[in-house]
């Protein structure tokens, strides 16, 4: 084997990998001149760059305009008409790839000998069928351009169905993870006002149901918006039914034709809204329209993973997040490929799962998260070395910041020293990669993300929005429009502004610190904000106090994140309880369930502090700094001049 990436320790003392030469040679991009003046061009001229790489794309009707720019709304392709769902499959079949496999589906559930039960293949042609009865079915069942369609479903290709059917008659989408509980289905339901919902009656995960049914059956109780839920029969377990409110997803389809043309829709049609965490409040719909997140999502699919027609990609992402939406459905489906879908835990008989589906198809693109590399990390490099992963080409990682001794496992364990690997920094609202090396071109640093993607003109500044020199650490912003950029917060747009385009005058705020060091590499720290990363999984602490704060016996709660080795975060919760009632470690469990039950599990605190009072400043706002400090040291060190009352930190320090 060849020992791809030379190693090469630069004078600043950064182990830099350059791409293999025979990568590059095959990429689509080949060289840092390839990319340097692309780069130059997209900033100096992004309308005609973009234009350009929209022309791979299918349009009904072609743009007046590329972009209208009008901080902070903007606008992409304007006065085009197109549709994902088509590019997704018509624009695949009729270059060829009718026959060629789209969606390549495992189910959790394996045999004695650890094969999967199911396994499920479908072409692009028969995906278009399937995608085209469901559509039908939809329209049947009343809904039309412009209803917003929650789905909250297990990990299985009628997802992905649902998502392009509902994109083909021009219907958003709203997916909820389904790892969140009753009450986070309710909030969402509320704010989209959404009146129908596609679930399953449950998914496996762990060799166990998770009861999908029964939690949107909890969650239509609490809203009465809901006038339909499709239901998809996956785990056989038992469900209650409302007759009048409940269908089967097989009844939907029953006899319906399997072609349905795909809607015409404006350039900027709502595609979908997607709740995420931000620092205040209740979670945010983040909304993407059609036109301009479809041409980003397929460029960066194609340069970031090096998309090949014969490629078999997998994004381990659950679809519930933006990268499973951008990177496992519409990326790599407008890129023609097959991608891989798997529906339940990596751990699953075994913790050899993703290697072995890795060699059972032969991956050649493989893209997770940090804390799944440190979980197989803990676990050995015998796992992997149990299989052969010799077609693997490339590497992703997402989600946080990859610490470079996991990325070191990787390459060496995975990557087998040949593959290149793409740390990826997007967000939820950037709709795709916005920092990432390019693997024929970018030579990679472990732990950087690299440089700014084609058109991205990411900087770092400090709060008043200066540019800061190379090194210091600051804030990271976006000075230019993207075409895969939020749209908005769906009914919020003072929230909207405030959020992105307040803190600092003029450009999109990511909420991020960072720092760009001489070579123009961004090294990403962390949120500067309250949004906790745990597992990658992206929360608020406001959702989580609130969750605790409906607890009976809690009059107040601060939650904050703290450094992890496993989980690059984890949650901390300082509470302060009701009445005269000693608290115990009863109540602390109690309190970690309840969070877990109202919210979701992967919300669960690890750890829950007791307290007389929350350390507070004389106008009220809690000091979660100090917190930070106590749940990170174990003391507080820094500034408490504007701490009201002293002797709650004392009391912190002794729990
Ligand atoms: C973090 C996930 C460092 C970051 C696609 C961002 C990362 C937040 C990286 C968005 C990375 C994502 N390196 N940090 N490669 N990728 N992040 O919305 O803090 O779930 O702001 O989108 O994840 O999380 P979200």
């Amino acid at each position: 084997m060849v020992p791809a990436g030379n190693i090469d320790t630069g004078d600043d003392g950064n182990q830099k990998f350059t791409p293999d030469a025979e990568f590059s040679a095959q990429a689509h991009l080949k060289s840092q001149e390839d990319y340097e003046t692309l780069y130059k061009r997209s900033i100096d001229d992004p309308e005609a760059f973009w234009s350009e790489v929209a022309a791979d794309c299918h349009f009904f009707k072609k743009w007046d305009r590329v972009l209208q720019w009008n901080s902070p709304f903007a606008k992409w392709f304007v006065g085009a008409e197109t549709n994902v769902s088509y590019n997704c499959l018509e624009h695949q079949i009729n270059q060829g790839r009718g026959d060629h496999t789209a969606i390549l589906w495992e189910g959790e559930p394996t045999n004695q000998d650890g094969s999967p039960k199911e396994v499920v293949q479908l072409s692009y042609k028969t995906l278009l069928a399937e995608v085209c009865k469901f559509a039908n079915g939809l329209k049947k069942l009343g809904i039309s351009r412009g209803d917003r369609v929650t789905l909250y479903m297990p990990m299985i290709p009628e997802l992905a169905i649902a998502m392009l059917a509902c994109a083909r008659i021009g219907a958003p989408h709203s997916v909820i993870f389904g790892g969140f509980s009753a009450q986070a289905i309710a909030d969402r339901l509320q704010d989209a006002d959404s009146h129908y919902v596609i679930t399953a009656d449950g998914g496996w995960r762990r060799n166990k149901v998770v009861p999908l049914k029964s939690n949107v059956d909890e969650a239509c109780g609490m809203t009465k918006l809901v006038k339909k839920v499709v239901v998809y029969k996956r785990c056989g377990n038992d469900i209650d039914w409302n007759d009048e409110r409940d269908v089967w997803w097989d009844e939907v389809v029953k006899g319906m034709p399997d072609t349905c043309d795909a809607e015409h829709l404006d350039a900027e049609h709502m595609l979908f809204l997607l709740y995420t965490s931000g620092s205040t409040g209740k979670p945010k719909g983040i909304l993407h329209t059609t036109a301009g997140y479809m041409v980003y999502t397929a460029y960066t699919a194609k340069l970031i993973f090096d998309l090949q027609p014969d490629d078999i990609y997998w994004c381990t992402a659950d679809i519930g997040w933006i990268t499973g939406h951008s990177y496992i459905v519409y990326g790599p489906l407008q890129n023609g490929v097959t991608t891989v879908m798997y529906e339940g835990a990596p751990n699953e008989p075994e913790w050899d799962r993703f290697w072995a589906i890795c060699e059972r198809y032969g991956v050649t693109k493989f893209y997770t998260a940090p804390t799944a590399i440190r979980a197989f990390m803990k676990q050995g490099p015998e796992w992997p070395a149990k299989h052969n992963l010799s077609k693997l080409k490339l590497l992703g990682s997402v989600g946080e910041p990859i610490n470079p001794a996991a990325w070191h496992w990787y390459h060496e364990h995975i990557g087998q020293q040949r593959c290149p690997i793409v740390d990826t920094w997007w967000q939820t609202e950037t709709g795709g990669v916005l920092i990432t090396p390019l693997p024929g071109v970018t030579p990679t640093k472990p732990g950087s993300a690299t440089r700014a993607f084609l058109g991205i003109d990411a900087a770092i500044v400090d709060k008043d929005g200066n540019a800061l020199e190379p090194n210091e650490n600051g804030l990271l912003v976006i000075r230019k429009p993207w075409p895969g950029m939020l749209r908005g917060i769906y009914g919020d747009e003072a929230r909207f502004r405030k959020q992105y385009w307040s803190e600092i005058e003029g450009v999109y705020f990511t909420g991020d610190g960072a720092r760009c060091d001489e070579d123009g590499y961004f090294w990403i720290t962390g949120r500067v904000d309250d949004v906790i990363k745990v597992s990658g999984h992206r929360l608020g602490t406001a959702e989580i106090e609130s969750s605790l704060v409906s607890h009976p016996k809690v009059a107040e709660a601060a939650v904050i994140g703290f450094p992890d080795e496993m989980t690059g975060e984890a949650i901390a919760a300082f509470v302060t309880i009701k009445g005269s009632d000693k608290p115990d470690s009863n109540l602390k469990d109690e309190l970690r369930k309840h969070v877990a039950t109202t919210l979701g599990a992967i919300a669960r605190p690890k750890d829950v502090r007791f307290t007389d009072a929350l350390p507070k400043t004389r106008s009220g706002k809690i000091m979660r700094r100090l917190l930070r400090e106590l749940a990170t040291k174990g003391r507080v060190e820094g500034d408490v001049t504007t701490l009201e009352d002293f002797t709650t930190i004392a009391q912190l320090h002794k729990e």
